[in-house]
């Protein structure tokens, strides 16, 4: 038994990457684990690994798609203790190449379907619920070719204070954390060990270094803590080598 035996897990962008992490994490803790995203076989070779899992499909930029994913936790768990708002796309463009299509597609991913993930889970969270909202290290810095998706991570960390505030009188406690790199799909093809001497501990974070605080912050351990953005990013932001 852990605290966690038994307390329903949503997490979005759960079939890869952090988010993938996260739910197999939560799951080997005796969680029950609901996982949301765009591709069915994706998602469904990751429930076949986790032991009470079922998998949601759907967008997070479609807000009948998020009411669809606490209706069907509800139905398979019921209320959800710890919800894991993981999805984002990120892509890199020029401030003078950006067009609105471009714009929209990472605000609406970021920033809007962050937002109404939270707001439509409020009414199926437990009093006492966890909110994790995965931003990003490059919200803390400028970044070359980065402005809309470090604008829109900007807004996930910021939610975690206003929602924090919206949301404390149920206790239920909202935290950012923002990943430095990653070793995960959304690179793509980039070379990561090209990245490697940007970061002072010179090397990619694994996808369970990130979960290992979307744990802790979920815990009992981390009950005082609440709207914070936590960077792990192995010192890119804190300092220079050279
Ligand atoms: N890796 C890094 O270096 C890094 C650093 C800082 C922050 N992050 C953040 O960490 C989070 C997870 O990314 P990752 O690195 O683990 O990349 P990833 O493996 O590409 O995971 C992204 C997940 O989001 C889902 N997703 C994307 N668009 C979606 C949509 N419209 N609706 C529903 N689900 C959607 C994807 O599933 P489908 O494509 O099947 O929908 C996928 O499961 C993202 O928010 C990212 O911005 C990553």
């Amino acid at each position: 038994m852990t605290e966690f035996t038994n307390k329903v897990v949503v997490v979005t962008g759960g079939a890869s990457g952090i988010g993938e992490a996260i739910a197999k994490q939560f799951n080997d803790e005796g969680a029950k684990v609901v996982i949301f995203g765009r591709h069915l076989d994706k998602l469904n070779q990751v429930k076949n690994l986790l032991k009470e899992a079922i998998a949601v499909q759907g967008d997070v930029r479609n807000i009948a798609d998020l009411d669809r994913l606490f209706q069907e936790t509800r139905t398979a768990f019921g209320k959800v203790d710890i919800l894991v708002v993981n999805a984002g796309v990120a892509s890199r463009a020029n401030v003078a190449d950006v067009d609105e299509a471009f714009f929209d597609e990472i605000v609406d991913t970021n920033f809007k379907g962050a937002y109404f993930t939270v707001q439509r889970a409020v009414n199926y969270l437990n009093d006492g619920a966890s909110i994790i909202l995965i931003s990003t290290a490059g919200c803390h810095f400028g970044w070359p070719s980065h402005s809309v998706y470090c604008a829109a991570k900007a807004a996930v960390s910021m939610l975690a204070r206003n929602f924090s505030a919206d949301l404390i009188e149920r206790n239920i406690r909202v935290n950012a954390i923002s990943p430095g790199y990653v070793k995960t799909p959304i690179w793509g093809k980039a070379n990561t060990d090209d990245y490697n001497s940007d970061v002072p501990i010179n090397r990619f974070a694994t996808t369970d270094e990130i979960a290992d605080a979307a744990i802790f912050l979920s815990s009992t351990k981390a009950a005082y803590i609440i709207g914070i953005d936590l960077v792990i990013d192995g010192g890119l932001t804190s300092f220079k080598t050279k």
